[in-house]
């Protein structure tokens, strides 16, 4: 593609209003960010359970790092895989109760992974409609296509399994959706995915750390078991406060995926110094379940004291918590105006969400205070106000 067409798309998004900005900012403890000098409030992160700032890991990460080195200076196969990724793996399996895992750069590269590896090539790929960025291009990738149900709707998603005989297919959904912060249904989902003796692929990247008991995750709060899944990816980049990704699930699964995952052969393994930094943040979201009713109750303050501001609140059980408002300038206009007040809450905007659709998604974390919240609400209640 040559330039002037770069330009020329560049320049409709920013007639569109829907031009991104990227500014660098220092993230604080306590649920604060620091931006051109100026601190602010920030619900947008997804550090859910504080874990990003903890001490503990902090100390980890050091300590991996004066052992091992920065990086891991090679693929999997090769010299990545070393002992800091051997027992963050373990630590994984044994918190998870999964025979075994891999680990990716990213928790993008393990969807990748996960759906174009695992899919054959004569099976389709069934969808949800609103399945992140990551599952959604690696399906476009896949040599038997590719069909999308109706957000949580198992009808639509009967019509497609019944539509797609005599062909096979994998299904694919997430614990909790990214923009929305909604769930489906995972017991009735798994059922009806075994009388198709369709395989389930499962994104928990939202339900990691947060949901389930010492926060298995979704498919654990739903009454699933490991064996509902033919694999589930998580990511390290939310509830435990680091980066990257894994897949789990059985030891054929996942020698399947180390024999065949390109994205996992040619690429660099994560840092060695990650991973024990990673491992002490597993251990601790395990054991530290304050944490996880410290959110809770936040999510709770959150949406009482929405309700009373009559806010336009998506229904969220999760960390989760966006505002509808539509029209994409009004989200960017109350975005401004909670900026002034030293409060950080990005609009979501197309193509990350549909058209007519754009929000302010709130992500609460254990490291805010409830006095927070209450700033947020009121702020946003004004700024709502002012807008309509
Ligand atoms: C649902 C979902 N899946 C996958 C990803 C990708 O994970 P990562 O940020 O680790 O690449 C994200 C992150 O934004 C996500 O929200």
């Amino acid at each position: 593609m040559d330039q002037t067409r770069m330009q020329l798309a560049l320049q409709e998004r920013r007639q569109l209003q829907l031009h991104r900005n990227q500014a660098p900012l220092q993230p604080l403890t306590a649920g604060l960010l620091r931006g051109g000098g100026k601190d602010y409030l920030n619900f947008s992160g997804n550090d859910y359970l504080g874990l990003s700032q903890e001490p503990v890991v902090l100390k980890a990460l050091c300590d991996g790092a004066s052992r091992y080195g920065l990086g891991s200076t090679g693929s999997p196969l090769v010299t990545g895989h070393q002992y800091p990724h051997q027992a963050l793996c373990d630590a994984l399996c044994d918190w998870l109760g999964f025979d075994d895992v891999l680990l990716f750069s990213s928790g993008f590269a393990a969807n990748q992974c996960m759906l174009q590896t695992l899919a054959a090539s004569e099976e389709r790929l069934l969808l949800d409609k609103l399945s992140h960025a990551s599952l959604i291009d690696a399906a476009k990738h896949h040599a038997g296509g590719f069909k999308r149900f109706l957000h949580n709707d198992l009808s639509s998603l009967d019509k497609l399994l019944a539509q797609t005989l005599p062909a096979k297919a994998v299904v694919v959904t997430e614990g909790v959706f990214s923009m929305d912060g909604d769930s489906p249904d995972l017991a009735a989902l798994s059922a009806l995915c075994q009388r198709h003796a369709a395989p389930l692929l499962l994104d928990d990247a939202h339900g990691l750390g947060v949901l389930g008991s010492e926060g298995r995750g979704s498919w654990q709060q739903q009454g699933l078991t490991p064996a509902s899944l033919q694999a589930c990816m998580g990511n390290f980049g939310k509830a435990l406060g680091g980066s990257g990704g894994f897949v789990a699930g059985s030891a054929t699964v996942i020698d399947y995926l180390r024999q065949y995952g390109r994205h996992y052969i040619y690429s660099t393994a994560l840092s060695p110094a990650l991973c024990v930094a990673l491992r002490e943040a597993v251990l601790l979201c395990r054991q530290q379940s304050w944490r996880r009713e410290r959110l809770a109750a936040h999510i709770q303050l959150l949406q009482q004291l929405a309700k009373a501001e009559e806010l336009p609140m998506l229904a969220s059980d999760s960390a989760i918590q966006p505002v509808l408002i539509g029209d994409t300038s009004q989200a960017l206009a109350i975005s401004d105006a909670l900026k002034q007040q030293g409060i950080w809450l990005g609009a979501i905007r197309p193509p990350t969400v549909a058209p007519g659709s754009a929000r302010l998604r709130i992500t609460l974390s254990a490291a805010h205070q409830p006095a927070q919240i209450r700033q947020l609400v009121q702020a946003l209640g004004q700024a709502y106000r002012g807008t309509h």
